[in-house]
Parts: C-alpha cells; sequence; structure tokens
C-alpha cells in the first residue's frame, strides 16, 4: 500500500467486460452480495466494477481495507448514489469528511458508553421478553417476520420513547418502504418504490420531531436523551442533526435483524454450540433481569455473537467513497475521481483470512491472529472515534447477546429442511428462508 512511486510502473485496476451504459449494475443490484463474492474470488483484494454509472474500486481484506480507511485517499461528501443520499440526508454522518465527520462522531459516540448502554438494558430485556413471550405461544413459525417487528420496537423505544409494552407497529411499516428505497430506481412518479420511500421518511422524521419535543420537556433513559444532552466541551448536536441522525438510527436497524436472524440461525443449526452458551448463560447470569456486569462474563457467548456476524454478513459493503489521492496497492494503481468502496462480506468470508471460512466456529476467537481481528469488519474498518466505523456496534452487540440469553434461557430450536441461504437482491441480508422454528421450552 502506498502512494504512486513513479519510479515503478503500476498495473491497472481489473475489471470484467461489463454491458455499455449499465455496467456492472443491473448483476449488483439483483445479488449485491453474490456478485462481490464472485468477483473478489476471481480477481484479488484490489478490483474494479462499474455501477451506478461510476466506475468503482473494490477493497478486500485488512491491507486494502487500510488504504480506503484513509480519509486523505478517499472522501465519502458526494460519493454515493445521490437517490441513497437524499433518502439519508447528505447532511448524515457517512457522507461527512474530517473534521466536520469527526466531531459529529464524538458527540454520537456520548450515546454509546458504557453508561448509556447500562441505562439502555433494560428497555432491551423489556422488549426481547414481551416477543419471547408471544413466540412462547406460536406453534411453528417464521422468526425474521418477528424479530423485525422486534427490532424495531426496540428502536421505537430507544430512539423515540414509545412505550416498550405496546410498540407502534407504523414504524416497522414505515422502515420497510424507506429500505426498498434504496435499492429501487430513483422514479418520482407516484406509487414508484422511491416515491414511498420518501413518504415513509416524512412520516418517520415526523415522528422524531415530535418524540425531540417530548424530551426536550422531559428527559428519559434512552438514546435520543442521551444524544440531546451529549456535549464536546462547550459543543453540542443541533436539533437538526439529532434529527438526521436519529434517523439514520433507525435505518441502521434494517441490520440488526440480520444479525439477529443469523444469530438465531447459526445456535439452531448447531445443538452443541447451543447447549455451551446455555450452559455458560446459567452460570453466569441471573434468571431475572441482566446486568452488564454478568453479561460481560458471557466470555463464550461473546466470541459466539462475533463468529455469527462473520460467518453470515448482513451487509456486503461499506458505504461508497470517492478517491482524491492517487495511491496504489500491491502494484495496481488507484486512480483519483474512481468511487471506492470496501467489500466486507468477501473480506469476512477470505479463507485466506479464515480457514475454512464457511464453518461457524466460535473457537476460532480464542487464537485469532491480529490480521484476523483487523479483518473483522462487519461494522466497518478502523477505529469509531476518528473513522467511519459503525456507531452502533456496541449497542448492536448489546442487543444480541440480551437476545440469545433471553432465548436459550426458556427455548430450544432448530433449523433443518430450509433454505438457510441469504436473501439475494437486498442491501440488508436475512436466511431466505424466513427461518421456520418452533420453539421448545427448557
Ligand atoms: C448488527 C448490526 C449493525 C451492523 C452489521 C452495522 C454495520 C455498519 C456498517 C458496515 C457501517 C458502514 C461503515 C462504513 O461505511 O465504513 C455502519 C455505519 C454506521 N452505523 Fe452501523 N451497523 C449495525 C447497527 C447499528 C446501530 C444499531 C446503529 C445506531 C443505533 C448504527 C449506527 C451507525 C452509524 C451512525 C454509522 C455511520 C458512522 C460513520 O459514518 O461515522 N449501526 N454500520
Amino acid at each position: 500500500m502506498a502512494e504512486t512511486d513513479s519510479r515503478h510502473p503500476l498495473r491497472e485496476l481489473s475489471a470484467r467486460f461489463s454491458l455499455p451504459l449499465v455496467g456492472d449494475t443491473l448483476a449488483f443490484v439483483r445479488d449485491p452480495a453474490g456478485f462481490l463474492q464472485k468477483r473478489a474470488r476471481e480477481m484479488g483484494p484490489v478490483f474494479r466494477i462499474d455501477v451506478f454509472g461510476a466506475p468503482t474500486a473494490c477493497f478486500v481484506g485488512p491491507e486494502a481495507f487500510a488504504l480506503l480507511l484513509d480519509d486523505k485517499n478517499v472522501a465519502r461528501a458526494g460519493a454515493n448514489p445521490p437517490h441513497v443520499e437524499e433518502l439519508f440526508n447528505p447532511e448524515a454522518v457517512p457522507f461527512l469528511d474530517g473534521e466536520k465527520q469527526r466531531r459529529r462522531k464524538r458527540l454520537l459516540m456520548r450515546a454509546f458508553t458504557a453508561d448509556a448502554l447500562d441505562e439502555y438494558l433494560p428497555t432491551i430485556e423489556e422488549v426481547v421478553d414481551r416477543y419471547a413471550n408471544r413466540w412462547a405461544g406460536l406453534r411453528r413459525f417464521k422468526w425474521v417476520p418477528e424479530l423485525n417487528a422486534m427490532g424495531f420496537a426496540i428502536a421505537g423505544s430507544l430512539f423515540t420513547g414509545v412505550d416498550a409494552q405496546a410498540g407502534d407497529a407504523r414504524i416497522e411499516a414505515a422502515f420497510d418502504r424507506f429500505a426498498a428505497g434504496i435499492l429501487s430506481l430513483p422514479l418520482r412518479l407516484p406509487f414508484t418504490t422511491f416515491t414511498r420511500a420518501l413518504r415513509a421518511r416524512a412520516f418517520l422524521l415526523g415522528l422524531i420531531d415530535r418524540a425531540i419535543d417530548a424530551h426536550e420537556r422531559s428527559p428519559r433513559k434512552d438514546v435520543l436523551s442521551r444524544l440531546l444532552a451529549a456535549r464536546d466541551g462547550g459543543d453540542r448536536l443541533s436539533r437538526d442533526e439529532v434529527r438526521i441522525e436519529t434517523f439514520h438510527f433507525f435505518g441502521a436497524y434494517a441490520a440488526v435483524i440480520g444479525g439477529l436472524s443469523f444469530l438465531a440461525q447459526c445456535l439452531g443449526r448447531y445443538p452443541e454450540i447451543r447447549a455451551r452458551a446455555r450452559d455458560e448463560i446459567r452460570r453466569q447470569t441471573p434468571s431475572g433481569p441482566l446486568d452488564m456486569a454478568a453479561i460481560q462474563k458471557l466470555d463464550y457467548l461473546d466470541r459466539v455473537c462475533k463468529e455469527s456476524r462473520r460467518v453470515a454478513p448482513v451487509l456486503p459493503i461499506t458505504f461508497f467513497g470517492k478517491v482524491v489521492r492517487e495511491c496504489s496497492f500491491d502494484g495496481v494503481r488507484i486512480p483519483v475521481g474512481h468511487k471506492a468502496v470496501g467489500c466486507i462480506g468477501p473480506t469476512l468470508l477470505d479463507g485466506g483470512i479464515y480457514p475454512d471460512p464457511g464453518r461457524f466456529d466460535p473457537d476460532r476467537w480464542l487464537s485469532a491472529s491480529d490480521r484476523q481481528q483487523k479483518a473483522w469488519i462487519p461494522h466497518g474498518g478502523g477505529i469509531h472515534a476518528e473513522g467511519h466505523r459503525c456507531a452502533g456496534e456496541a449497542l448492536a452487540t448489546l442487543m444480541l447477546k440480551v437476545f440469545a440469553v433471553r432465548m436459550l434461557r426458556r427455548f430450544d430450536w432448530s433449523v433443518e429442511n430450509q433454505d438457510l441461504s441469504p436473501t439475494r437482491g437486498k442491501l440488508f441480508a436475512t436466511p431466505a428462508s424466513g427461518l421456520e422454528v418452533e420453539l421448545a421450552q427448557v
């Protein structure tokens, strides 16, 4: 990895033939994860694809990722498809650079400290238990839509103060319409997917606005109150920044649903791993309300949750950036002006990094090398406070653990005879079958 050295001639990024005008866009949109996985296998750690009208440098593996993470090489502003920026808001943190991004991120991270997570824990538990009670009364059912409802119920409580016992089904429905807009054609005609996504966004921003008013009048123990109270010296987030980022946090919950459903799937496939995790939970946690100290003792569950996010990547890529300084990787030139994207799925499933990459093996993390740790990028790479790594990683990890603890204490389940491959044609993957299960009390 280096800036260009003119003494050594560089090779151009390799690419496959693609159709004029549309390039690789159709193949990419049809199955983003499968498409990139195939290209990465064929072409190695850096290669070019042509999507959304732009040549795009793709980066696989921790070494190539390091180049992408350096914001002197790759900037975010204006790099993502315009309709994606419009849906999230061009002023949202994934699209910011330099000090503007770092300032925003420092303030956002105030909502994800250890103290903050401790405050959110009872809400997460309450919603998970409410859904567990519901599932106990069902026979065979599809878990993915249920997890979607549960995930958005938690998001509604933490981000807008919705009652944890009641929930608000309109939020889930609106976000489903919003998420469909991300991979749609941005046609502003009545009844198109994109127009419906914009309407869903307007509805949700209205909810967030009213929640901000209510939280300003009486603060609560939730993410929104933490964002409103966040201070960095004398600096604070403006009302508009809180609104933009809260909306993006809701959007991020689509990834949480994937994380929860693949965790449930991995546990359902391996009885011996379920039994070992359950045994640890029974030894280390109380049967009543959980506390952070008990959760931190769950070393095996920590590895299970980490490995489930590796073996079943939810997101195939990071947000897009654009190359602003020519650089090179392994003798290949990365030209200024190309778009740039980190390949998450192909890195997490790279056999050169993780031997037998398709095997769900939580204990691989007992002796993981530095390179394997660096390649664990389901939430993006780098450092939270200084780069674009996911702000909600610790919250997502906590949700996965609370879900696993409450489920394994009460239930056993298996996931045989169904299509467990990831959904195609969606940016946020979940198990294709919808994960049919029947929960048995233990
Ligand atoms: C399993 C669940 C999740 C996964 C797999 C995930 C993954 C990711 C990924 C891949 C990125 C992009 C990194 C990049 O572009 O370089 C990201 C960014 C981000 N995520 Fe998450 N995420 C999850 C949950 C959450 C949650 C629950 C929240 C908020 C409550 C959240 C907030 C964010 C924010 C604010 C960013 C942008 C950070 C920045 O650009 O500085 N995420 N996440």
